[in-house]
């Protein structure tokens, strides 16, 4: 079995993570710096966002070279000694390909642009009138009014699915397919061992269609993974396709497209879920979610780097998630959340173990967010997505530990509110105390590698029970796990579905279990059973 069908996955900024050299700016000598803690919290593999040289309009998806590092961040050197240090520890990493568009900074794009005989001009999407592909919807509708920019320059439209300033790369271009092929072939010599593939769905366009999950795209991505399977055996592509499950089962091809993607749809019904103390939501989805082919895996997650994306939920599922989780119009960001997971909790303790509770027993493998297993908090004061994406919190001392710059001189202000400031959440004060977060969050996914049935294991859930209680077995390779969680605020009483005899404590072995159990609110348990 290969290794992504059970790593416990880590998605950071360079720049957020460890500043190195006391520039304000986070880099790789900061990061090598605190692989151990990954390594401490059960880390297997982490996903690096954008690193590349960019004018950081869309923090680094904004790709300015694909063959080097941003100069804040290091040089290629230290990229690779990075590299080295996470394999010396057992753990692997992820970088990203942004096969869709590049910066407008781009040598291709200022090439193209130059004049419409350039050489370049084909790698990217030109047309005459802005009316062209009119069923592609607007992603970035907080900030963009077309999927079309003029450009004065050369006095044509070019097509660009996200902002302006990212003009979209031409697939039907056969140079743009070998060039992106290559640049994957740059980071795989490196040593990578796979990457986060950047808004598959858009690379083709075609008339008539919404330019979405076309075939052209599934034949290009599979060209790209049998160069992989064929020189780089062991490497993934973990994709970002932001669609329905029905519609993202493609991307797995017959097990020969990629190895991973997200599941979109599952994560804001984990909120909906806990907010109306009801697990419908979960069941369902997961009811619509297809088996997957052979070593293929969801990747599971809480929050990212960006908005909490309500796309994929009803228009009155929408509403009621802005309702209840942004109710301010500064928290809400295009069909979405800008906020992180311990102040969508109100903090509340209890109900962050429980997501991640959830996030850690249920189908696919987890990917956790920088900061969000301390309980860091937000700033919607700061535009766009940045408010997600500040320095993390190392210690209570100068700049949080994570840098020794002047204050002035941070890429982003510390969060330093009395609730979620750093001189309250820290790693180093919940390393210090064993009933923290941090604690409770590594013990959770130390115990999860325990357990067998995690992995691929059956989902078959409890249904006679009330609908606070979200309760499932997983069973598969020699091994029942029960997951009992209570989604409200008073208890429940569940009795266990098979001899309480049986089953072993898996968070506290020497927890009695008992054949009647009470969950407190807002409680789980995890329990294990020999097949
Ligand atoms: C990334 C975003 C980015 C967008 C455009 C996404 O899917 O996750 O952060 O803004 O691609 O590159």
């Amino acid at each position: 079995m290969s290794w992504h069908m059970n790593a416990v996955f880590y998605e950071l900024y360079v720049r957020a993570f460890a500043d190195g050299n006391a520039d304000g700016h986070g880099d790789f000598i900061g990061l090598r710096q605190k692989l151990d803690y990954l390594q401490w919290l059960g880390i297997d593999c982490i996903w690096l966002l954008p690193i590349f040289p960019s004018p950081l309009k869309d923090d680094g998806y904004d790709v300015a070279s694909y063959l080097g590092i941003h100069p804040d961040y290091g040089l290629l050197e230290d990229f690779m000694m990075t590299v080295d240090e996470i394999h010396r520890r057992d753990m692997r990493i992820l970088v990203e390909l942004i096969p869709n568009h590049t910066s407008d900074q781009h040598p291709w794009f200022v090439e193209a642009r130059r004049s419409r005989q350039s050489p370049m001009r084909d790698f990217y999407v030109w047309s005459d009138s802005p009316e062209k592909y009119k069923d592609a919807r607007i992603i970035f509708i907080d900030t963009e009014q077309s999927n079309w920019a003029y450009d004065a320059v050369s006095g044509q439209y070019y097509w660009h699915r996200f902002f302006s300033s990212q003009p979209d790369l031409n697939y039907d271009n056969p140079a743009v397919q070998r060039a992106m092929q290559d640049v994957m072939q740059f980071w795989l010599e490196l040593g990578v061992d796979g990457f986060r593939v950047d808004a598959v769905p858009y690379l083709f366009e075609r008339d008539g269609t919404n330019c979405e999950n076309l075939p052209e795209t599934h034949d290009y991505l599979k060209r790209l993974r049998a160069f992989m399977d064929e020189h780089y055996p062991g490497t993934i592509m973990l994709s970002e396709a932001n669609q329905w499950p029905k519609d993202t089962l493609p991307y797995f091809g017959d097990g020969d497209e990629v190895h991973m993607n997200f599941h979109f749809p599952l994560m804001p019904r984990l909120y909906m879920a806990l907010a109306r103390q009801d697990r419908r939501d979960v069941v369902d989805v997961l009811a619509q979610t297809p088996q997957l082919p052979p070593n293929c895996q969801w990747a599971t997650f809480l929050r990212n780097h960006d908005e909490l994306t309500l796309e994929m939920v009803t228009e009155d599922d929408r509403q009621f998630m802005w309702e209840t989780y942004a109710p301010e119009p500064a928290q809400r960001i295009n069909l979405g959340i800008r906020r992180r997971l311990a102040p969508l909790m109100n903090n509340d303790r209890r109900k962050i173990a429980l997501m991640h509770s959830m996030l850690l027993t249920l189908p696919g493998a987890p990917v956790l967010y920088y900061g969000d297993e301390i309980g860091m908090g937000d700033d919607v004061s700061l535009p766009d997505r940045n408010g997600v994406r500040t320095p993390m919190q190392w210690d209570d001392g100068l700049n949080a530990g994570f840098s020794t710059a002047p204050t002035g001189k941070l890429y982003a202000p510390m969060i330093a509110d009395p609730v979620f400031g750093y001189q309250k959440v820290n790693v180093a004060a919940q390393q210090a105390d064993p009933n923290s977060l941090l604690h409770t969050v590594r013990h959770l996914i130390h115990s999860r590698k325990q357990q067998a049935a995690l992995v691929q294991g059956a989902l078959e859930w409890l249904d006679d029970l009330p609908p606070q209680a979200l309760c499932f077995w997983r069973k598969g390779d020699g091994q029942h796990f029960l997951a009992l969680h209570n989604l409200s605020d008073t208890p429940l009483t569940i009795e266990l579905p098979a001899p309480s005899a049986t089953l072993t404590d898996a968070l506290n072995p020497e927890a009695k279990v008992t054949q009647s159990l009470t969950l407190p609110p807002y409680g789980y348990r995890w329990l294990s059973q020999q097949a």
